[in-house]
């Protein structure tokens, strides 16, 4: 019994991979001067630019590119719908549109009622969604979905081309609704109801 588990747990290790070298220990062969320690490979300026995906209210971290709602609805319909509904009004995903009070003992929080800053929405997106398929939109139809969303929740116009200038200058709803932001505001914000 004991030897039929042994040979099965042989069997088994003969199939794994060999580790990669920076996890393998080193060989016997190798001589004190070649070790180093192996903790990976420095990040090139490439693969930081893959994680720093950060954008601030102020517009910073926003990149090149730009897309109106009217873009924006058939990538939305496509990639998006079926999670948070055609209009935006939720499903197995969150609800994205409506600007119901946020006084209701469950308030119902959505883009337009809820989120202090639009450049959250290329963020979140680029980052995020779709949650089936993250990391699969261009900037353009990130700016486009973006401006779509906001379309939904009575923002923006529908051919309002949404891009790096203007995304921190549109002035959410319920932005006054947070105290203590200390985020940095582009000036001359403008409001866009
Ligand atoms: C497979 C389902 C699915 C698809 C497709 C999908 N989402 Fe989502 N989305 C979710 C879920 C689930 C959440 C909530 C995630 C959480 O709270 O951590 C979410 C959250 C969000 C939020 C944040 C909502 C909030 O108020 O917190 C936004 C904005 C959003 N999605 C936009 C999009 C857009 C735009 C697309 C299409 C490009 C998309 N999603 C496609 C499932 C999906």
């Amino acid at each position: 019994m004991l030897l039929a588990a042994v040979s099965a747990a042989g069997a088994h290790c003969a199939q794994q991979p060999a580790a990669p070298a920076s996890v393998r220990p080193p060989a016997a062969s190798e001589s004190n001067a070649t070790l180093e320690p192996r903790l990976g490979h420095p990040a090139d300026e490439a693969l930081v630019a893959r994680w720093n995906l950060s954008v601030y209210p102020d517009g910073r971290g926003l990149p090149a590119g730009q897309g109106s709602a009217s873009e924006g609805r058939p990538i939305y319909l496509a990639r998006c719908a079926k999670c948070h509904g055609t209009e935006g009004e939720g499903g197995p995903g969150g609800t994205l549109a409506g600007r119901g009070a946020l006084t209701d003992p469950e308030p119902d929080q959505t883009v337009g009622n809820y989120w202090p800053y639009a450049t959250t929405l290329f963020d979140y997106i680029r980052r995020a969604m779709p949650m089936d398929a993250p990391a699969t939109l261009s900037n353009d139809e990130i700016y486009a979905v973006s401006a779509y969303v906001l379309y939904l929740n009575r923002i923006v116009p529908l051919d309002a081309p949404v891009n790096a200038a203007n995304l921190p200058r549109i002035r959410m709803p319920n932005r006054d609704g947070f105290i203590g932001i200390d985020a940095q505001l582009p000036s001359g914000e403008e409001p866009q109801r």
